[in-house]
């Protein structure tokens, strides 16, 4: 079972021909709202990979949160997120016609995730956090799940506003991160440099994901390269999520982190090709067929 535990928001989504400059209004046609949060994206992710999946967050005691639940429920996430007094997490998002976007998160509920509301570990291989709640509430669960000798799998995103608490990376297996979380992390620095300097941190593994480019890794001593499958670009929400995902989920089921990666990387490319976060995530048949018509699909 992998565990997520991390934010849910709701997704007010707007597309616009070009993303407003500090002071401009665009205009587009109409708003659309899509479940959404890093933490909930990446359990439907996932879940739809075909994993068992179990989420841990807080949703808000408002009608916001019922389409969350739903989709944990269409997707087969065992949801055990608590309900709080306190608005349901929503995120505003505008993507332009290029399928770039900008996100403003107003956190709400997720914000009041605490330390001591610890999440259910029963039968749990692998456990997931990103930086969408709070860190002291990153740093328990992370430990929690250390001291259970689980594989921690830390996506730092979004990207930290200050220094990481000393020794959360210690207890982290696996991080993922893009390029400007990981620069955020380590400073400047050629790639590999960034990797290993990432690495001294405490984890094994670090993956940075490149967009177009793909994503690239250490582990061990070891360096290593996927490619990103070429897809027209509609919507970029949740592509990293459903890398994180569906990365997890492959490494539960025992695939060689290349193999994982090359999976993750063929989701993401699906979830950028449709709109918002968890409506574009593929199944466990899309990712399938679309592992088996990419030619370079082999990672060895
Ligand atoms: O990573 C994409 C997500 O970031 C969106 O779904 C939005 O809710 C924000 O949390
Ligand atoms: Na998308």
């Amino acid at each position: 079972m992998i565990l997520v535990a991390g934010s849910a928001n709701l997704d007010f989504i707007t597309r616009v021909p070009h993303l407003p400059r500090p002071g401009e209004t665009v205009l587009g046609p109409a708003f659309t709202t899509a479940p959404g949060g890093k933490g909930a994206n990446q359990a439907v992710a996932c879940a739809r990979s075909g994993h068992p999946t179990r989420f841990f967050g807080a949703l808000g005691d408002d009608p916001y949160a019922a389409p969350l639940r739903a989709s944990f429920t269409h997707s087969g996430v065992q949801d055990t997120s608590l309900t709080l007094d306190a608005p349901t997490g929503a995120a505003f998002i505008t993507v332009a016609d290029s399928g770039e976007n900008v996100i403003a998160v107003a956190s709400g509920a997720n914000a009041r995730l605490t330390p001591d509301r610890e999440p259910d570990f029963t039968d749990v291989t692998h456990l997931i956090l990103q930086l969408e709640i709070p860190l002291p509430a990153v740093q328990a669960y992370a430990r929690a799940a250390r001291q259970r000798e689980l594989q921690v799998i830390l996506n730092a995103a979004p990207a930290p506003q200050a220094p990481l608490p000393a020794g959360l990376l210690a207890d982290v297996n696996v991080l993922v991160v893009n390029e400007g979380e990981l620069s955020t992390l380590v400073g400047p620095g050629d790639l590999p440099q960034q990797l290993r300097a990432a690495q001294a941190l405490g984890p094994q593994t670090v993956i940075v994901t490149l967009g177009g480019q793909g994503a690239a890794a250490v582990q061990g001593d070891h360096w290593l390269e996927v490619p990103a499958r070429p897809v027209t670009v509609r919507d970029t929400t949740g592509a990293g999520d459903t890398f994180v995902g569906v990365l997890t989920g492959a490494l539960g089921a025992g695939l060689s982190l290349p193999q994982a990666m090359q999976e993750a990387s063929v989701a993401a490319s699906l979830a950028c090709t449709r709109e918002g976060a968890q409506p574009s995530m593929p199944t466990r048949a899309e990712i399938d067929r679309a592992l088996e018509s990419d030619p370079d699909s082999d990672p060895g």
